[in-house]
């Protein structure tokens, strides 16, 4: 099993990215191969809706999402990891995820040959917030969850967590037994 996980924050060792160390070391323990992917030190620029991809499967924008695209395709699991920026995801992450446009055809059904790739592939999340209620990210697990069914994948949930200063999420053993067990499941065939 391969499980990709990817930081959606531009700070490195913030919260979100404590909670996905947590969750790929629960996928190694299971057995997984693992990867991560800082978006933010990646070039990713935003999609132009030129619809070339529809025929192609492949995205004009020649930056790093072609690469992470090869990844997402190889990969059995991945997980994303994303802080709340003004009640959304990060412009990172927002980003990546509208780049996912090239994996579907004019009709927005997956493209054929994406299709046997996509099959049994896992998809989770972890959000992070400032505001004590974690629901304050409902709108990002709405908008993977939603876009998890569109590609056919298989949903195994989101850790949604509270924290503020970097790094503050450490002391949280409850939330991180949450995020190592969604790497175990993201790991278990
Ligand atoms: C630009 C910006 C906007 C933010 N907007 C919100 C928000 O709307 N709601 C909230 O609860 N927290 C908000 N936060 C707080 C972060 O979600 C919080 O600090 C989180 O722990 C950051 O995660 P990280 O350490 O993984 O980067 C914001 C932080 C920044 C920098």
């Amino acid at each position: 099993m391969k499980v990709l996980g990817i930081l959606g924050s531009p700070r490195i060792g913030g919260n979100s990215d404590v909670l996905l160390d947590q969750t790929l070391a629960g996928a190694r323990e299971a057995g997984a191969e693992m990867e991560k992917i800082m978006l933010s030190q990646k070039k990713i620029l935003g999609c132009l809706d030129c619809g070339k991809c529809n025929e192609t499967g492949v995205c004009v924008i020649k930056d790093n999402m072609g690469e992470i695209h090869k990844k997402i395709l190889e990969a059995d699991a991945v997980i994303h990891s994303v802080p709340v920026y003004f009640w959304a995801m990060t412009s990172q992450m927002k980003a990546y995820l509208d780049r996912w446009c090239a994996f579907f055809d004019e009709q927005w059904n997956m493209q054929k040959a994406y299709r046997p790739k996509f099959k049994g592939k896992k998809i989770g999340l972890i959000t992070v917030c400032g505001d004590s209620n974690v629901s304050t990210a409902d709108p990002i697990v709405h908008s993977f969850k939603r876009t998890s069914e569109f590609a056919g994948l298989t949903w195994i949930g989101a850790v949604q967590a509270s924290a503020g200063s970097k790094g503050e999420i450490a002391r949280n053993e409850a939330v991180k037994r949450k995020a190592f067990d969604l790497g175990k499941e993201a790991a278990t065939p």
